[in-house]
């Protein structure tokens, strides 16, 4: 499919990321690294760390702050969808966890977890757009959420320095006046330049000229599949992994570096929460209007990558 064209809006966003900050000045004490080089090659400054907490905690503190937001009646929520890589067990799915944490013990709900790493949120609003289409489910709980800090080796400084915790959720209904556009792909990698078995393991240069090349494509063709133009985006999101490569992406796409919404100074790269994490805090720091079209891009393992264009 690749191409797809629906229709949700966004009724609430929300975010939890937990209190423990990892600074690079921390870092430099655990591995052989300094706060200089961090910053420069990656744009990082710190980190989040869960400390004890787990994903599904993380997921529900950032759901029930999406649901406060709106004033939003958890019980009409029908659907609930966690991308991660990092679920508290291997059964049952966070999606579950998440559901009974918020108390959510209607029949006819389904939860379930879906795994396309730093891609998976993107992946997730796109299943969901499906499943409100089919006019099944009328409210989703769409959330990406990810504790990297357990499959991290903090004596690895090509790995330890760049990720981070936390979760970003979003609320969505069906609404025909809302117009949500997908390019979603994936690229089965044998060499496995990204992965994650008691560790994430990566070939840094490899994942980075990946990266830089899809955000472009996903992008393009994303435009092209909607007639859109750079005018007509408001803010573009990408998925936060290093600030060289969303450079890079705003060059080769001459969209000025303004227009991409960067938080990865605070957070590193969180995954499949990053997205909805800088979504909920580009909505609470910048002025939006109703109709304001937004892009999400993003990357990861697998190969996975895709960009979705999402109507205010
Ligand atoms: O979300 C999933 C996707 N992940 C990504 O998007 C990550 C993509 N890749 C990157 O962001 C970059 O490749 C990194 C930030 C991981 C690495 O930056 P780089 O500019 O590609 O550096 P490099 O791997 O080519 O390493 C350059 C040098 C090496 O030393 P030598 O061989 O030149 O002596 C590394 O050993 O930097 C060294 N190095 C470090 N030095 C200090 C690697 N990590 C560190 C470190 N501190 N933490």
């Amino acid at each position: 499919m690749g191409f797809d064209k629906g229709h949700f809006k966004i009724v609430s966003t929300g975010h939890y990321t937990p209190e423990a900050v990892l600074t690079n000045r921390d870092l430099e004490k655990m591995v052989d690294t300094t706060d200089e080089w961090i910053t420069s090659r990656t744009g990082i400054r710190e980190r989040r760390i869960a400390n004890g907490k787990t994903t599904s905690d993380l997921a529900t503190l950032a759901s029930r702050n999406a649901l406060e937001k709106a004033n939003y009646d958890k019980n009409d929520i029908d659907l609930i969808i966690v991308a991660t890589f990092t679920p508290d067990l291997k059964s049952p799915s966070v999606a579950c966890m998440v559901q009974a944490k918020l108390g959510l013990d209607k029949p006819g709900i389904m939860a379930f977890d879906i795994n396309a790493a730093c891609t998976g949120f993107i992946y997730a609003l796109n299943i969901a757009e499906r499943m409100l289409h089919s006019g099944l489910y009328k409210s989703a709980l769409v959330i990406g959420a990810e504790v990297i800090s357990k499959v991290m080796d903090y004596k690895d400084r090509n790995t330890c320095v760049l990720f981070g915790d936390g979760a970003g959720a979003v609320i969505l209904e069906k609404d025909e006046s809302r117009e949500v556009l997908f390019n979603i792909s994936s690229k089965g990698d044998q060499d496995l330049i990204l992965y994650v078995d008691e560790y994430i393991n990566m070939d840094g240069p490899k994942v980075y000229q990946f990266a830089s090349r899809v955000i472009e494509s996903s992008i393009r063709g994303l435009m092209e599949f909607g007639n859109m133009d750079t005018a007509m985006i408001r803010k573009i999101i990408p998925h936060q992994a290093n600030i060289r490569i969303i450079k890079s992406a705003s060059k080769a796409l001459d969209i000025p570096l303004e227009s991409f919404f960067i938080n990865i100074h605070k957070y590193g790269n969180t995954s499949a929460a990053s997205i909805p994490i800088a979504l909920d805090e580009m909505l609470e720091d910048e002025a939006t209007q109703a109709d304001d079209k937004i892009v999400l891009v993003g990357f990861g393992a697998g190969l996975t990558y895709g960009a979705c264009s999402l109507t205010l």
